[in-house]
This record gives C-alpha cells, structure tokens and sequence, in this order.
C-alpha cells in the first residue's frame, strides 16, 4: 500500500481514557476497557479445588492489607459496571484475568453482570480465567476449562469478531500465551477485510518503552514477541520460546495498516506505547484496583 493510501489516525489518552480519531469513520464509537478484575468468588461446587481457593483467597487478602489497597475485587468491579450504565457504551472489551479462577459461580457472576449492563460485550481470557491457582496454566489445562468458561465467551473462545460502527474488533486468546495456526488465520482474514480494526488480548506485545516499565516492575519482560525474555522467566510463567505463531501474529498486528490499536492488560499498571504511525497498545490498569479505560472511537 503507498502511503497516500494509509489510514490517519490520531490518538490521545490518559491512564483511563483514550480518543481514537479514525479517518472515514461514519460516526462515534464508545467502548469501555476492563482487565484484571482478579473476581475470586468460589463455591462448594469447586470441589477438590475448594480449599485451594480458600488458601489462596486469604494469602491475597493479606498481601492487599499489608499495601493498604482494596482486598475485595468485587467493589471496585460493580463501580466500574454501575458507572457504565451512564457511559453510552457500544462495547464493553473485557481482556482477561477478569477472573482468577474458572469457578462457576465466578463465570456467573460476570455473565449476570454483563447481561444487567446490557452493552454488547467480548470476552477473552487471561492466564488467571483458564486454571486455578493451585493447578499448572498450560495449553492442555486451558482445553478442560473451556467448557466452564463459555458463557463468557459466548462463542468461539480462541477468536472471535464483531464490527461496531465500521470498526472490526478482534478477540485473539493469548491465555498461554502461544497462538494457534487457527488464531493466526483467522487475524489475516479479518485484517484483510480491510476495515479499522481494534485487537483485544490479555498479554501485551513487547514494545520498547513499556518493556522498560515492566522490567523495572517484574524484572522480566513477559510479553508477546519479546526478543530477550530469558528461557528462565519464561519457564517461571510457564511458557516456552515463542512460537512461529506468534511471532507471525506480532508480526501482523504491528505491520497492518489498518490496526489503529490494541487493549490489554496483565502487566498491572496503565500504559501506552505506539506501535507505528497510526496505532498505539493501550495497556489498562486492573479492575481489581478500580482501573478501566473509557475510549471513543471518532471520525478524523
Ligand atoms: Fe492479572
Ligand atoms: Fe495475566
């Protein structure tokens, strides 16, 4: 494509809020962004994975009073949702860990939720939604839970699509985090239509100004594509090199020229980096610590 050709886009943001300015966009588009909620309600129905909830439940709360922040996650929840009753939604992005496990008195909580909002609404998960904390997170533990976490996703839950006002938003499950040949296709087929398009996913691709902020948080990068995330952290995050999927991936969603941007979460903190001259990787501070991103999508 010659660059007379690409799409101008124009972005503006705070920690909580962005402006997407979007050529040849017909009308206003608002979405809210939320991640990491981090919801731990479980219930007898969780059975041997009962009393890992409860142990872990009570390391949590300890962590939470010892920093003085919020300990129950559902507070901070229900005032984003009620919030977003007046907030004129078309879309309500939800990008992972919105549960810590995939319990199913957790997956109905957010489902009575979302239906009560009553905002068209994706749904993807994070590392936290497909396995208990007190189980391994891995390709083959995220396969049993999917079943349990379906009413969320209402669809298929490794990728999926919608257009809203002439933007095509796009749900890629990076949960493990490695993609499927699946996943891959299915972006270049939704890239190729052509339209505006936004990418919802959990963990962030490793771009530079946000992989300094995470290491000097984590001490590690663990992103998508990241060059140098050693094979000891990734070990530790139980995830391998990455795959030639993902790379491919990365590689789609930072060359289209029509990606004008990226939501994510994970890493816990609000950030946002360009990912070339017309989209930027919104990264949202987490629900649990009242994080949300307001974002209008408008004509340019
Ligand atoms: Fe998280
Ligand atoms: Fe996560």
């Amino acid at each position: 494509m010659s660059a007379p050709d690409l799409m101008r886009v124009i972005h503006s943001f705070t920690d909580d809020s962005a402006v997407i300015r979007i050529e040849g966009l017909a009308k206003p588009v608002r979405m809210l962004h939320l991640t990491d909620t981090h919801l731990r309600f479980f219930d007898e129905r969780d059975g041997e994975r009962y009393e890992g909830c409860v142990t872990y439940t009570k390391r949590i709360e300890k962590v939470h009073r010892e920093r003085g922040t919020e300990p129950d996650p559902v507070k901070p929840f229900r005032d984003s949702m009620s919030r977003a009753v007046d907030e004129t939604l078309d879309l309500l992005a939800l990008t992972g860990d919105i549960i810590h496990f995939p319990s199913p008195v957790n997956v109905e909580f957010v489902c009575e939720q979302i239906a009560t909002l009553g905002v068209p609404a994706m749904y993807t998960c994070g590392n936290h939604d497909v396995h208990y904390t007190d189980e391994p997170v891995n390709k083959e533990i995220r396969l049993t839970r999917l079943a349990a976490l379906q009413p969320l996703h209402n669809g298929d839950p490794d990728c999926a699509a919608r257009e809203i006002g002439g933007i095509r938003f796009i749900t890629v499950d990076n949960s493990i985090p490695q993609l499927s040949r699946k996943q891959v296709d299915f972006v270049h087929a939704q890239l190729a239509m052509g339209q505006p398009t936004v990418v919802l996913f959990h963990w962030p691709l490793s771009l530079p100004t946000l992989r300094d902020a995470i290491i000097d948080m984590l001490g590690s990068p663990p992103m998508m594509g990241d060059p140098d995330w050693s094979s000891e952290s990734r070990d530790h995050w139980q995830t391998t090199a990455d795959t030639p999927e993902t790379l491919e991936f990365v590689h789609a969603v930072t060359t289209a020229p029509n990606v004008v941007a990226a939501f994510c979460g994970h890493v816990h903190f609000a950030h946002a980096d360009s990912i070339n001259t017309r989209a930027v990787q919104y990264v949202t501070a987490p629900g649990h610590d009242k994080g949300r991103r307001l974002v209008e999508f408008r004509p340019l």
